[in-house]
């Protein structure tokens, strides 16, 4: 299948390791031009892909990260909006610093760089903005209160702007990753919880990061082109709704 991504110029934040980096792969693999935009510099060289180094939580870099981007690549055809973190933690073990810091991460992140880039790509007449967000939108996590709370923003900043903007072919979506095998995850869980995590999951095993960048791709493709304002859920089948 085409997906009508050749040439396409990317945007995919967070995209030096993870599943930032497995978007952006799957994009050079649909002959698409993803540039890549994260903090460590000797990750983004690995990734063998152009880059901007910039800090998705400071309001100066994002703007020198814009301003660089249009110059040397032009608008974005496509933007993957992605950031770190946020830190798990309960509710009395989480500062009022750390709800800022996701905050300015994680939302304000998306919010600068579709103010700059949104009325660039109006005049193309076509575009695709695709969020990465969490399992947890859809059934809150025990102990991620801020990722919880911050990713519901987030999908009601997309839902929003898929209202008004659907007229200038511009589409807004989110794919939802349940659990998935990034080296994070691997710090995070050693075998023997993986083994019972993967229990739980009716596929029986966690995500690779190409699989929930493939439905990425897919959403940012022309092939998606009347797909919405939804958020995907990649997550093996975890959740349990009827819908
Ligand atoms: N893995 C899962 O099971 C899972 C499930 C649901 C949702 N998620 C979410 O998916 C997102 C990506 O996670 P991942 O598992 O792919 O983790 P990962 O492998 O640790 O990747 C995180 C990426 O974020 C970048 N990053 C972190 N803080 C940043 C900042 N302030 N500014 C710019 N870039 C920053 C990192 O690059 P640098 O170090 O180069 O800055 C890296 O490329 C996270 O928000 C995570 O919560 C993950």
């Amino acid at each position: 299948m085409d997906l009508g991504l050749k040439d396409k110029i990317v945007l995919v934040t967070a995209g030096s390791s993870g599943i930032g980096k497995a978007v952006a792969k799957g994009f050079e693999l649909e002959n698409a031009k993803p540039v890549v935009v994260s903090r460590n510099e000797e990750k983004l060289k690995n990734t063998g892909l152009p880059y901007i180094k910039c800090d998705l939580s400071k309001k100066e870099e994002i703007d020198f990260m814009m301003k660089e981007f249009e110059e040397k690549y032009g608008v974005p055809d496509v933007i993957f909006l992605n950031a770190g973190g946020p830190k798990s933690g309960y509710f009395e073990e989480t500062s009022e610093k750390e709800w800022y810091y996701a905050f300015e991460q994680n939302f304000m992140s998306t919010v600068r760089i579709l103010n700059y880039f949104l009325p660039k790509m109006k005049e193309k007449n076509w575009g695709r903005v695709v969020f990465l967000t969490s399992l947890s939108v859809k059934t809150p996590i025990e102990n991620l209160y801020v990722s919880n709370s911050i990713r519901l923003g987030i999908t009601g900043l997309m839902k929003t702007l898929s209202l008004e903007y659907g007229k200038y072919n511009i589409t807004f979506n989110a794919v939802a990753p349940g659990w998935t095998k990034t080296e994070r995850v691997k710090e995070l869980v050693n075998k023997e919880k993986e083994i019972q995590i993967a229990n739980n999951i009716p596929l029986k095993r966690m995500a690779e990061p190409e699989e929930i960048a493939n439905a990425v791709i897919f959403l940012s493709s022309e092939k998606a082109s009347y797909i919405n304002g939804q958020t995907l859920l990649v997550d093996g089948g975890l959740a349990k709704f009827p819908l």
